[in-house]
């Protein structure tokens, strides 16, 4: 019987390459390259699964450019790069990558808060540049501990912040749009409705995916409640936040400083105004991006991938 023929678009180690190769046909396309013509016709039309990080776009268009596709395995936990209803339409199974990298997406959050809190970028810039010795030590920066944490969005790595939170004692309040009793009743966190949780945040992170309901949910609306003196923080998607109206918000100082690891536009153009606002600290979508977590997530992905074409359920599969 002929292996089944897949797209890979996402790194995948030269040992799991190997046990890859014995079951399947690799293709190698680029990621990020558009998938309806990045092969001629006769070899997209062969083609049985797919596995891809959220540069691959999946539309009806693509959806149509495989007519055999029968699992897009993605290389990531969220699949807003994908339309979920089509490819159930078309019985095309959808994996994704979730609880591997809670921690290193909780880690990086918390990386992001510390360095708006002690302003650990300006902090290092004027050590190198040696304004140190020559004007002294930089301006005094803000406590942590003690402080308030809002989490928009109560997942599993919500939950993982949320617990991370509790060593350096602050204070979490979330909104979800279900409550977590066990977070609620363990301690990690106390629950708040929508408009509350922007109010009372010293730093508020997004935690959300991104779905129709969640772009562009967190604009100038949320930004007027917040404290003057309150940073944001998104490791989630980009399009959560209406960039255009936090680019306003930090060049007003209607809050106090942003710290990034997702934008709008990515890779985020130089020219981009939040390039220039010194009180912005920024990340190119790294959230994941570390060698055990990455490592985990591949293996993770191609083992979706393998059960699904074997006609085994599959580990982590989004489709309802
Ligand atoms: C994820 O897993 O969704 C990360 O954001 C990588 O895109």
């Amino acid at each position: 019987m002929p292996q089944p023929r897949v797209i890979i678009t996402a790194p995948v180690p030269a040992d799991l390459r190997e046990q890859l190769a014995a079951q399947c046909e690799i293709i190698d396309v680029p990621t990020g390259a558009g998938l309806a013509d990045a092969l001629p016709k006769e070899q997209l039309d062969s083609i049985e699964g797919v596995v891809c990080t959220v540069r691959s776009k999946f539309d009806t268009a693509v959806f149509d450019a495989l007519p055999r596709l029968r699992v897009v395995s993605n290389f990531a936990v969220g699949y807003d790069n994908i339309n979920i209803p089509e490819a159930t339409k078309r019985n095309v199974l959808v994996c994704n990558t979730p609880k591997v990298l809670d921690g290193a997406v909780a880690d990086l959050t918390f990386g992001l808060l510390i360095c708006l809190a002690r302003d650990l970028v300006r902090g290092d810039a004027h050590v190198r540049s040696g304004a140190w010795a020559e004007k002294g030590a930089p301006a005094l920066t803000q406590d942590i501990r003690g402080k308030t944490l809002g989490l928009l969005g109560m997942g599993r790595i919500g939950r993982v912040v949320a617990e991370t939170a509790k060593a350096f004692n602050m204070k979490v309040i979330y909104h979800n749009r279900n409550r977590d009793a066990e977070a609620e009743s363990l301690g990690f966190a106390e629950y708040r409705d929508r408009d509350a949780l922007f109010a009372e945040s010293d730093f508020l992170s997004i935690h959300v995916p991104l779905t129709p309901e969640t772009r562009h949910s967190v604009g100038a609306k949320e930004f007027a409640a917040m404290k003057p003196t309150a940073y944001l923080i998104n490791t989630s998607r980009g399009p959560v936040v209406d960039e255009a109206a936090l680019i306003d918000a930090l060049k007003a100082g209607r809050i106090a400083g942003a710290g990034l690891d997702v934008m709008e536009q990515e890779p985020l153009p130089a020219s981009s105004p939040l390039c220039a606002l010194p009180n912005v600290v920024l990340q190119a979508h790294v959230g994941s991006a570390t060698v055990e977590t990455r490592r985990a997530m591949i293996d993770l992905a191609v083992r979706n991938l393998l059960d699904a074409l074997s006609g085994t359920r599959p580990q982590a599969m989004v489709n309802p």
